[in-house]
């Protein structure tokens, strides 16, 4: 994708092709010095320096390091664009500039998971704090964050004006000189976001607060007070606008500047303050202190007759100890008085005018430098990693930055120039460890054809200083400790006892006669490697020394104000042991310092400045000239140019690049220098452009490290595709593995179960079989061990069919056959089972049908076997009457009167003589029987009286009921044919308890026909009924034979 002609990558990063970054202005020069024609000019690299300083290019690289110009102007290359343009771009494709090297160094620390810093170096006044600036600002635009490392970076950012304010001042130099060094640990996560942040302070300037030389400021804080303070404030801390009224802010008669605006500084470091953190009580306590250096400043002294000093400005003192919250007279007190303990008496002596001023200039000084140092503090705190994580410094990476103050030359040099050039004698000996000797050494060790380098080491410099017994700083030490008169000449003569031969070393008497003509007797000359400085000894002891009356300190401790009270302890008067000196404490946290920055991987910048008057566009010659040599930058050029833009040790190079030979990758199995050999050989470097090292491939020019990097990052794709291949190969073949094995287990485990079911279903099988063949075999025995579950089972079984086949209804007769041993059983289960099914049928039978089952009994009793009839009388109900109640006449029934009629039948009554048929009805009452013709009723039959009843064993239909034939009252016996003769004779029988009166004759009945008369019916079998009057006066029935079934 294109935009603007410039290639975007996925991610939105613009991303310049080499050439198109190029712009015609870029090639003016070189952008690197690596690049000059003839690399050992120094003419030529000035000239370089300056082609490109007139077209505001600032920025050169010797190499990786980076040289800047300060143009004193603004030149436009900071937007968030030029950050865009130089994210994620390799170093050297693209124009130099103070976010290529940011970039470079983020990148290195997340690639090589190695810490890293950046020393930025130069005089005072150079651009290194700009620089400084410019890279954290950088870090804080570019690296991902979210809401919660978006306040960590503004506090990150704002922690600057805060310092600024506090610790920067106008100078001769630079309007905004720091006066105090910096350094700064960022700390980035593993996904390179900053997560944490620490500043280490070193040695404030805090002479300034009582004393600046002529065009010099105090610190800004003091006139942004004064200038961007509301009236209010200002009334509340008893303070008047105008800086001029403030002893502490005339020295260097130089209230105000043009280049800053102080009233907007002022409110640029309230809004920061408040952003980092600090609360309005703070604030308060914190400006208390700044106007009571004020008042402070103000107090002066008066000589009494007697040599006694006091107060002639009691107001600035109450002004004071009301904004320290101290007492007003104990102040007072302890600024005119000194408190000595000698033999364990405290005693208190009267301090002499100059004394009791000192005593005051040193207590403003301490009071502005402690609160200094209780303000980095609170920067700390609100940098502090949020995450408990990233407390520990190994879960975390840091990116160093070293700002500190450049080297300095003033007219009247002092104690702090001292300890400042000392520091930049320090870093250019960390600076030539790092580059120019380390690297010299390192090709010996790899035994590269070489040629070595000559450079200053400014080794010897910093033996002269810091050496123990035989150094500057312990020659001044000992001192201000050696009992009796030492002043700061006598330091001097002593320094010209022990240094007088050192070739770095002069003094006024040591130096030859043009030396001497420029140096006072006070001074000492050093020869630093930045040039020639001369030290003004005085108050060379009194700053080493940094003593504060002890009763200063006590009135301190007794502070209301927090800040106060926590930068001066108890502890401190208490304590017998003298604190370190101050250069011993500024040596050993400069050692401290060096150690943290040999532990990291080292960038540079080399600042210079192009003229002393800060104006842009102008280049003066011998001034860069000279820094130009101090820096060292030819001889670092020189290395760097016979040298090799790159190396690295074998195992790196090869674990990086491997990927781009199929013969190294994924491994090289043969030894490390073939295995690069190899690789470099497949890449197609030329000889001229690689040397082979014993541990280590040296790459003499950038681009052939590009050009490999750009393959790699081409190959990157393939490289993740191989490994994602092999990584998902890998899981889904382990998973495959784990469910293979799984399966079996299971299936192993299945089978053998089944496997072992199926043996004991077998087993249990061929037992069961056996003990049923022996059971056989045994049958017959009494029961015992062999047969007995062939018994059990035969009784079981048989007991189990039965279960199934039992009879269902009483009329079922089946019954299964028992085996010969559950005879006996069978017999009783069978009665049981009808005895039950009897019972049941029983319990079901409703008490008509009861009573038609006795009917039906009775009728069996009478009739079975014996009338043609009976058998289709069986399945025909019995009704309890054949006539309807409105059948019978009413008539009749009233006769009967309570005698209910039980059951009535139609009939026809065969007359006695002549057999002439009649329809009638008979009637059945509980005693006796009547024969109705319609209204009348014809005959009685009592039931005690009836003789006998008479039927044919034929199906005719025919009863004869014989009544006693002596009884006049009687008719004789009745002849009569019912179509329900069974019916009729059954209930009759039953009613009249005459059953066994009924008989059955085959062949004729005989009847009685009144007084002893005799009628006979003769029965024969015909086709059809027929009754009709036969031979010999007889009644003749035929009927027809009936099929019983
Ligand atoms: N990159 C730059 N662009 C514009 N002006 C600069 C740049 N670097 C420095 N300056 C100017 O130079 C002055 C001094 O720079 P500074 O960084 O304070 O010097 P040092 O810290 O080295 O003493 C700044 O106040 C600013 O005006
Ligand atoms: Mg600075």
């Amino acid at each position: 994708m294109r935009y603007q002609g410039r290639e975007v990558d996925i991610e939105g990063r613009v991303r310049l092709v080499m050439e198109s970054a190029l712009t015609a202005r870029d090639r003016v020069g070189v952008q690197d010095f690596v690049l000059l024609e003839n690399h050992n000019s120094e003419a030529a690299f000035i000239e370089n320096l300056r082609r490109r300083f007139r077209e505001n290019l600032i920025y050169t690289y010797i190499g990786s390091v980076l040289v800047s110009v300060n143009p004193y102007k603004e030149l436009g290359i900071y937007s968030k664009q030029q950050m865009e343009r130089y994210r994620g771009v390799s170093f050297y494709e693209i124009s130099p500039h103070i976010y290529a090297l940011s970039d470079n160094t983020y990148r290195a620390m997340r690639t090589e998971r190695k810490d890293q810093c950046i020393l930025i170096s130069g005089e005072s006044g150079a651009g290194k704090t700009e620089a400084s600036k410019k890279i954290l600002l950088y870090y804080a635009v570019t690296c991902p964050t979210n809401d919660r490392m978006a306040s960590l970076r503004d506090c990150l950012l704002q922690s600057n004006p805060v310092l600024e304010a506090f610790g920067n001042a106008k100078t001769f130099r630079n309007d905004n000189s720091s006066r105090f060094g910096k350094y700064m640990d960022i700390q980035f996560d593993f996904r390179g976001a900053p997560v944490g942040g620490h500043i280490l302070n070193y040695l404030l300037e805090k002479s300034r607060v009582v004393h600046q030389n002529q065009g010099e400021r105090n610190f800004h804080i003091f006139y942004q007070l004064l200038d961007g303070a509301d009236n209010d404030l200002l009334l509340s801390l008893d303070l008047e606008r105008n800086p001029q009224k403030y002893q502490y802010l005339v020295k260097g008669n130089c209230p105000r500047l043009s280049s800053v605006s102080d009233k907007n500084n002022w409110k640029a470091v309230m809004t920061a303050l408040s952003v980092i953190g600090f609360t309005e009580e703070e604030v308060q306590s914190l400006l208390n202190i700044i106007a009571g250096v004020l008042h402070l400043g103000n107090a002066q002294f008066g000589e009494g007759e007697e040599g006694e000093t006091y107060i002639t400005t009691e107001p600035q003192i109450n002004n004071l100890a009301k904004l320290l919250a101290v007492d007003g007279c104990a102040l007072g007190e302890a600024l005119t008085h000194k408190k000595l303990t000698a033999k364990g008496e405290e005693m208190v002596s009267a301090l002499s005018f100059e004394q009791a001023v000192s005593s005051r200039d040193t207590l403003a000084k301490a009071m502005y430098s402690r609160t200094f140092t209780w303000l980095v503090e609170k920067i700390n705190q609100s940098l502090a990693p949020k995450d408990e994580l990233h407390r520990s410094t190994k879960s975390s990476m840091v990116i160093g930055l070293l700002d500190i103050y450049g080297f300095e030359v003033l007219h009247h040099n002092s104690f702090e120039q001292f300890c400042i050039n000392y520091c930049n004698e320090k870093l250019q000996q960390l600076f030539i460890e790092l580059t120019l000797k380390s690297e010299q050494e390192e090709y010996e060790t790899e035994g590269i054809a070489w040629e070595t380098v000559k450079y200053f080491d400014n080794k010897i410099i910093c033996d002269l200083i810091e050496e123990k017994h035989k150094g500057i700083i312990s020659i001044l030490n000992e001192e201000c400790l050696r009992p009796g008169e030492t002043c700061d000449v006598s330091f001097l003569e002593k320094l010209e006892d022990t240094l007088g031969n050192h070739p770095h070393f002069v003094t006024h008497k040591l130096a030859n006669g043009k030396t001497r003509r420029v140096m006072s007797r006070e001074e000492f000359r050093l020869l630093h490697y930045a040039g020639e400085v001369n030290y003004n000894v005085n108050g060379f002891l009194d700053k080493n020394n940094d003593l504060l009356n002890r009763n200063l300190i006590e009135v301190m401790c007794q502070s209301d104000n927090q800040i106060v009270r926590q930068c001066f302890c108890r502890e401190e008067v208490v304590d017998q042991k003298r604190p370190e000196m101050a250069a011993t404490q500024f040596k050993n946290s400069l050692m401290k310092l060096m150690e943290i920055l040999m532990s990291k991987e080292p960038s540079y910048v080399r600042c210079i400045k192009p003229n002393e008057a800060k104006q842009p566009g102008t280049f003066d010659e011998v001034l860069v000239r000279h820094q130009v040599k101090y820096l060292g930058l030819m001889e670092n050029l020189r290395v760097r140019r016979a040298g090799f833009a790159y190396r690295r040790r074998f195992e790196a190079f090869l674990q990086r690049y491997k990927p781009l030979c199929p013969d190294t990758w994924p491994n090289w199995r043969g030894s490390l220098a073939d295995g690069v050999s190899t690789l470099v050989n497949h890449l197609g470097y030329k000889p001229e452009e690689y040397k082979l090292g014993r541990s280590k491939i040296f790459i003499c020019f950038p681009k052939t490290l590009f050009n490999t990097e750009d393959a790699l990052e081409a190959k990157k794709p393939d490289i993740a595709l191989a490994l994602q291949t092999s990584w998902r190969g890998y899981r889904e073949r382990s998973k495959y593995q784990r469910i293979r094995h799984a399966v079996i287990v299971i299936q192993s485990a299945w089978r053998g179960m089944k496997g072992r079911r199926k043996a004991r279903r077998r087993r249990q099988a061929a037992d069961l079989i056996r003990s049923l063949i022996k059971g056989f075999i045994y049958r017959h025995e009494e029961y015992c061990p062999e047969n007995a579950y062939f018994l059990d089972h035969v009784r079981c079984s048989f007991l189990k069919s039965l279960r199934k086949n039992l009879p269902k209804s009483v009329l079922d007769k089946s019954w299964p056959i028992p085996p010969p041993l559950c005879i006996e059983a069978s017999e009783h289960l069978r009665r049981l089972q009808m005895r039950n099914m009897v019972a049941t049928y029983c319990k079901r039978v409703q008490p008509e049908w009861k009573k038609q089952m006795q009917l039906k009994v009775t009728a069996s009793e009478i009739f079975k076997d014996q009338k043609d009839s009976y058998p289709q009388s069986v399945g025909r109900l019995f009704l309890d009457s054949r006539l309807e109640r409105e059948q019978i006449n009413l008539k009749v029934a009233q006769t009967l009167g309570n005698d209910k009629v039980q059951y009535g039948v139609p009939v026809i009554k065969y007359d006695r003589r002549g057999f002439k048929p009649r329809p009638r009805q008979l009637l059945l009452t509980n005693t006796f029987a009547v024969l109705v013709d319609r209204t009348k009723i014809k005959q009685r039959f009592d039931y005690a009286a009836l003789r006998g009843i008479s039927l044919s064993s034929l199906s005719d239909g025919m009863v004869v009921l014989h009544m006693p034939s002596e009884d006049n009252k009687q008719k004789g016996d009745a002849v009569l044919q019912c179509s329900h003769a069974i019916e009729l004779v059954t209930k009759l029988s039953l009613m009249a308890k005459k059953v066994n009166y009924v008989n059955i004759s085959p062949g004729s009945i005989r009847f009685a026909v009144a007084r002893g008369k005799e009628g006979i019916i003769d029965f024969i079998r015909g086709s059809e009924v027929k009754v009709a009057k036969g031979k010999r006066g007889h009644l003749l029935v035929t009927a027809p034979q009936i099929n019983s079934t």
